[in-house]
């Protein structure tokens, strides 16, 4: 008898096939056990172990402060829950960036540590090196481009990227670039819609946008946008789906005024 549970799972080779049939492919992030499980069983067909962790989760102004010991950590939070979707992790800045042996390194060590299904990485030809190393060891990477916000130094703005022509060319040299090193996806972010319909046209991988419009082969937003548990964040991308800040504050306050007035616990709630 199998020890694995008998349930079908999304590999890269769905995504591929999905892309083929034009079925668009829906992706959130999810840094925990309670959460991904909730998103696994609703059908997700990817979940990101985003390193948007750095702002969702620990308050950081931007995803340069994440470590490598934190992703792990949150993927295999994740990755316990998860039954269905491909789990891919991002890798953070400076675990990739400085050479390729570091960098296989930092996937191998996400992939063991965590039991992830594969890894984000972004950049394009500066990074060539790394991703070949990786894929090279058997380990699927998807690309992210377009807005990439470990550079957000570097950019100096949260803004569209690519609207100017040669940055357009360049970015879509480096999604032809990814395909070719054998990336199974990219993720673009905040870009000219028609841009992103460009290259989802002329790439045969995924395409996965966010900020990029729908001519795209699939959406991922972070999930406490998306929910509303963020409030301060709201680019004109951004669906919210849900209002979970107020709908916690409501709750909270009546529970403390229940504690308060001596409503909770009634009879029945104890023993
Ligand atoms: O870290 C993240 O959540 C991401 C998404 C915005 C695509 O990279």
């Amino acid at each position: 008898m199998s020890v694995h549970k008998e349930v079908k799972r999304v590999t890269t080779l769905t995504l591929q096939e999905m892309k083929q049939r034009g079925e668009k492919i829906a992706m959130l992030t999810a840094y925990d056990y309670s959460m991904a499980k909730l998103i696994d069983a609703s059908g997700i067909d990817v979940i990101l172990v985003g390193d948007s962790a750095s702002n969702t989760m620990a308050g950081y102004e931007t995803t340069l402060p994440m470590t490598l010991d934190y992703m792990i950590y949150h993927a295999a939070s994740v990755v316990r829950a998860v039954n269905h979707a491909l789990v891919v992790v991002d890798l953070p800045f400076g675990t990739y960036q400085g050479n390729s042996i570091e960098a296989l390194n930092s996937a191998i060590r996400v992939m063991k540590e965590s039991g992830a299904h594969a890894i984000k990485i972004e950049g394009g030809q500066e990074i060539q090196e790394s991703i070949s190393r990786i894929i090279s060891a058997g380990i699927p990477v998807m690309g992210h481009l377009g807005l990439t916000p470990q550079s957000i130094f570097k950019f100096g703005t949260y803004g569209v990227r690519a609207k100017e022509e040669k940055e357009a060319e360049r970015l879509i040299a480096d999604a032809k670039l990814l395909e070719e090193l054998g990336c199974f996806g990219i993720v673009l972010e905040k870009i000219p819609a028609t841009l992103a319909a460009k290259v989802a046209q002329e790439v045969n991988i995924p395409i996965i946008g966010i900020g990029a419009g729908s001519e795209v082969d699939g959406q991922v937003l972070v999930m406490h946008d998306m929910l509303g548990i963020t409030q301060e964040f709201a680019p004109r991308f951004l669906r919210r789906y849900l209002n979970l800040a107020d709908e916690i504050k409501t709750a909270v306050n009546q529970y403390v005024d229940d504690v308060k007035n001596v409503n909770f616990p009634s009879e029945k709630e104890q023993y």
